[in-house]
């Protein structure tokens, strides 16, 4: 796609890429705004360097994807339902990492969001980057045959082991002294999504499991289902399909969690890194 008001240039070989031109502070025109939104659907994940957001700045770089939405368990930063403070402090070394495993974001609701704006307050010195998997291409790639058997098949998804009663963070375990998640029972709950879903704007489809959020497949035991779904974690992740950011503080990334998967790399233990989130509403996964 040709760009006239921002430069795009990929950062992998599936997905990922950075814009440049672009203050997020201010409001774009309507030209660079859509050019943005097109890059973004182009590349399922767009990052940006040198911004300086204060939270209702950030919120309106966010409306430029979709509209901020408030996430449960996660506490919000003070006025602000829609925006989450991600923390790991230098004295929370050999704690998990917040998003330290591959997921898509909230896939336990039956709106999953629809994507994440995240930037960088403060980084460690080296490490500490974000890996995002490309789920269209992790579908594509696939045999005919397993695509035909995956098209008919619908997901069991919990939020159990990160925000209910399998919670790595219960009882205040794991999480950095720095972020409060309220794990209870209400993360137990159970949604159904297809296991191959239809991105809403582009129509390409995708892959839709993740080995935080998905439980089994419908109507089948968890034993029966680890199998394929192992199959399917190790095929998303290929390198070929996985992108890696490098933050600097004044970072941004947008990524479309309707058809990527993100792991935050934890290795930067004895040093601080803060990231800012703010959550976009999802649609129902067809
Ligand atoms: C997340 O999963 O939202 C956090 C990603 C990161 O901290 O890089």
């Amino acid at each position: 796609m040709a760009y006239e008001t921002i430069q795009v240039t990929p950062i992998g070989g599936s997905i990922g890429a950075e814009i440049a031109g672009v203050d997020l502070a201010r409001p774009l025109s309507n030209r660079q705004a859509q050019e943005v939104h097109d890059a973004f659907l182009e590349h399922s994940v767009v990052f940006f360097r040198d911004q300086r957001l204060d939270p209702e700045q950030q919120k309106r770089a966010a409306r430029l994807f979709g509209e901020p939405v408030a996430i449960p368990f996660v506490k919000s930063l003070d006025g602000h339902p829609e925006i989450i403070d991600i923390v790991k402090e230098a004295e929370d070394a050999g704690k998990y990492n917040f998003g330290g495993n591959w997921h898509t974001d909230t896939t336990f609701l039956e709106t999953p969001a629809l994507g994440s704006l995240l930037y960088a307050l403060e980084v460690p010195p080296r490490g500490g980057d974000t890996l995002f998997a490309d789920l269209h291409a992790a579908y594509e790639t696939l045999s005919p045959g397993m695509r035909a058997l995956l098209d008919g098949l619908t997901a069991v998804h919990t939020g159990s082991r990160s925000y209910g009663s399998q919670s790595k963070f219960q009882g205040g375990k794991n999480q950095s002294v720095s972020m409060a998640i309220d794990a209870n029972a209400d993360g137990d709950r159970l949604v159904e999504h297809p296991v191959v879903r239809t991105h809403p704007e582009t129509g390409r489809k995708c892959l839709f499991v993740n080995p935080n959020y998905t439980l089994r497949f419908k109507d089948m035991t968890e034993a029966e289902s680890k199998p394929l779904l192992d199959f399917l974690y190790a095929h998303a992740i290929r390198d070929e399909f996985v992108c890696r950011f490098p933050w600097r503080a004044g970072s941004v990334a947008v990524w479309d969690n309707r058809c990527t998967m993100h792991r935050a790399v934890n290795d930067y233990d004895g040093h601080r890194r803060h990231v800012r989130r703010v959550t976009l509403q999802g649609d129902r996964p067809h």
